[in-house]
């Protein structure tokens, strides 16, 4: 089995190594969504800590899909030049870096991680054809403007309970038109998306995707039906598919995963094999709790090609220069008590634990 420090090719895009730095909301945009400097320097310090892929935190698709205040923007031509700084501080000499926008719609509030934040006025079960058309369109025209803007893949934000999600999910969708219904009607969503964004950024641009394996909710969603939207999915263009889980009340959730999979880490473990099955050779990664080099090379040999961590690359950034070194420590210092998540619904990103400053 390959090793986590191996190459790693996806479509044309060679990363240096099997890490992926999870999206991570930064909410360090300006108000109007616009890239800032703070947004800057944390992607320098990602891009030479020694992750092969980096992926932004969920960016705008459209303006009343935006949940955080200082979340960044994709709806605009205006946005790319900003985003382009980004593009070029990840791709800084010497780096070897690759970089994906996580293209995101909010959807109805008050589902993932959306604590705190305003209602969007958005209803799933009520939108029009036309307003599911506009915002469909609008998956696409983001997608080109990452592409425009120098970044090498774009991500879609699938899971946690957003839009695409909510679509996909029993427990959200009540629609009883084409976009509602039966599992293939559920995810006629989220394979529009994948369309508009092809049209728009052609074949060859490598396109990934973040997706529950399951809602672990009563009345929602199981892996064996997830397994088989990714099958159609990746048949549709989608060139990695990124394992993820849960709703709504993800730190809820993510607390009782943890405790369930001890030493194990890893909270998305059983998805492996069934999702392995369902999209063959295509890309898989797998998010959720992985923190120790050893327990990332256990899932490597179970099927996965990429590993994805959030937060830990929080306080360290330098991780995965910090666990190939044989002689520094080879797991992350994140103990996994979500003040970070709970912080960004009104302020910047930042570990609360390890990081602290005068104003905690
Ligand atoms: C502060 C914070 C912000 C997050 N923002 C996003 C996001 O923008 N997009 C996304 O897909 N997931 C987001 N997540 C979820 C993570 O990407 C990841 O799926 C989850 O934290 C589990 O991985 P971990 O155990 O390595 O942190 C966020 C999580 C945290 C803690
Ligand atoms: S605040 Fe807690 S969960 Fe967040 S990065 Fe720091 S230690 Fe990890």
């Amino acid at each position: 089995m390959p090793k986590v420090d191996t190459p790693y090719t996806i479509q044309n895009l060679t990363l240096k190594n099997r890490l992926l730095r999870s999206a991570t909301m930064e909410n360090m945009a300006d108000d109007q969504g616009f890239v800032t400097d703070a947004l800057v320097n944390l992607y320098h310090d990602l891009a030479i800590g020694g992750t092969g892929l980096i992926i932004t935190g969920a960016s705008a698709v459209q303006q009343k899909g935006r949940v955080w205040s200082h979340q960044t923007a994709l709806w605009d031509d205006r946005y790319i030049k900003g985003l382009a700084k980004l593009a070029k501080v990840v791709h800084q000499p010497g780096s070897n870096c690759k970089c994906a926008v996580q293209l995101h719609h909010g959807g109805m509030t008050g589902f993932g991680y959306s604590y705190g934040s305003e209602d969007s006025g958005y209803s799933l079960n009520d939108a029009s054809e036309s307003e599911i058309g506009k915002t469909i369109d609008a998956f696409g025209k983001a997608a080109l403007r990452v592409k425009k803007a120098g970044f090498d893949a774009i991500s879609v934000h699938a899971a946690h309970g957003y839009l695409i999600s909510q679509f996909l999910s029993p427990l959200t969708n009540n629609r009883s038109d084409k976009w509602g219904g039966d599992p293939a009607k559920r995810m006629r969503f989220a394979l529009e998306v994948c369309r508009s964004i092809r049209n728009k950024v052609g074949k060859d641009f490598p396109l990934f995707w973040k997706m529950n394996c399951a809602d672990f909710c009563n009345g929602g969603s199981e892996i064996a039906e997830y397994a088989q939207i990714a099958k159609k999915l990746v048949q549709a263009g989608v060139d990695l598919i990124e394992v993820s889980g849960g709703v709504k009340e993800q730190i809820k959730l993510r607390s009782k995963l943890k405790k369930e999979a001890g030493k194990k880490e890893a909270y998305f473990r059983d998805a492996i094999q069934p999702f392995r099955e369902a999209i063959g050779n295509k890309a898989l990664a797998i998010t959720g709790g992985i923190r120790s080099l050893n327990v990332m090379q256990d899932l490597m040999d179970e099927g996965v090609d990429m590993l994805g961590i959030c937060r830990p690359f929080i306080s360290e950034p330098d991780l995965p220069n910090k666990i190939f070194d044989p002689a520094e420590k080879n797991t992350a210092k994140c103990i996994s008590c979500n003040k970070c998540l709970l912080r960004i619904a009104a302020q910047p990103l930042k570990c609360v634990e390890f990081d602290k400053t005068d104003d905690d």
